[in-house]
């Protein structure tokens, strides 16, 4: 617990679902945590909901990961308010109904904008912030079972999600590759399967 204290923790998408269960379980372990998503007001409801000790560690940012000057924005408040990121949750993630084939493009464009694109912006900072303080700290890609293959006979399909999940693999080994190039030790690259 102690070892936590201080240090700044970042979870992508912390308005639903898993992001928020790990936005809340990391302020209870001490750490400060930043949780970003677009719907700000719900991850204040969670904020609102904690004991004052553990609420005044935690902070609502809006986020759309999407966007490289939205993540800029958020990073920046999270450097000058907290001085860096520690650890970085990567968890916004969407799936889209429809056949890759003959789906709205938009749709497509949105999953791997936010799935992968997201990601990867994300994963600059986090590194970028750790390195440039030689800090020890922890890279975390929420990834899926199909970022290992792509479900067959399930009787529909998800199309551009895999495309994004599998390309979430490479970055985790391209990512600990490139801290291999530059000698740092210090930095731990991992992805968590669901
Ligand atoms: N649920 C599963 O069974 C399952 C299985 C395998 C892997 N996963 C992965 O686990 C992660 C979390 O899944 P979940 O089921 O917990 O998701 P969820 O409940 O649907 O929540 C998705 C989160 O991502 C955020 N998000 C979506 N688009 C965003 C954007 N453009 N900018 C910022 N935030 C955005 C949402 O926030 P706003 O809408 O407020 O922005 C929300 O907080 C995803 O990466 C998903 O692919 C889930
Ligand atoms: C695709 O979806 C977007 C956003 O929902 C919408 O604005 C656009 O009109 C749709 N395009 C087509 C061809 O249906
Ligand atoms: C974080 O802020 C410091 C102090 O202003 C600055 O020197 C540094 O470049 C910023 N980090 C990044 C990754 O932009
Ligand atoms: C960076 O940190 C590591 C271990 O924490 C240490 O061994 C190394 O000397 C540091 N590098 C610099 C340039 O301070």
């Amino acid at each position: 617990m102690e070892r936590w204290e201080d240090h700044v923790a970042v979870v992508t998408g912390a308005s639903s679902g898993m992001g928020a269960a790990i936005f809340e379980s990391l302020a209870l372990a001490g750490f400060i945590v930043i949780g970003l998503a677009r719907r700000v007001n719900l991850i204040q409801d969670i904020i609102d909901k904690q004991k004052p000790d553990v609420a005044s560690r935690m902070h609502a940012h809006y986020c759309d990961v999407r966007l490289p000057e939205s993540v800029d924005t958020a990073f920046e408040y999270i450097n000058s308010s907290f001085g860096g990121i520690d650890v970085l949750i990567n968890n916004a993630g969407i799936i889209r109904t429809g056949n890759l084939i003959d789906m709205n493009l938009t749709d497509i464009h949105d999953t791997i904008q936010t799935n992968l694109f997201g990601y990867i912006y994300w994963s600059r900072k986090a590194a970028a912030s750790l390195i440039e303080r030689n800090a020890t700290g922890h890279i975390i890609q929420i990834n899926s079972v199909t970022g290992f293959y792509v479900p067959r006979n399930v009787g529909f399909s998800v199309n551009a999600y895999p495309i994004s999940k599998f390309g979430l693999t490479a970055l985790k080994d391209v990512l600990a590759e490139e801290l291999n190039l530059i000698g740092n030790r210090n930095i731990k690259v991992t992805v968590s399967v669901f």
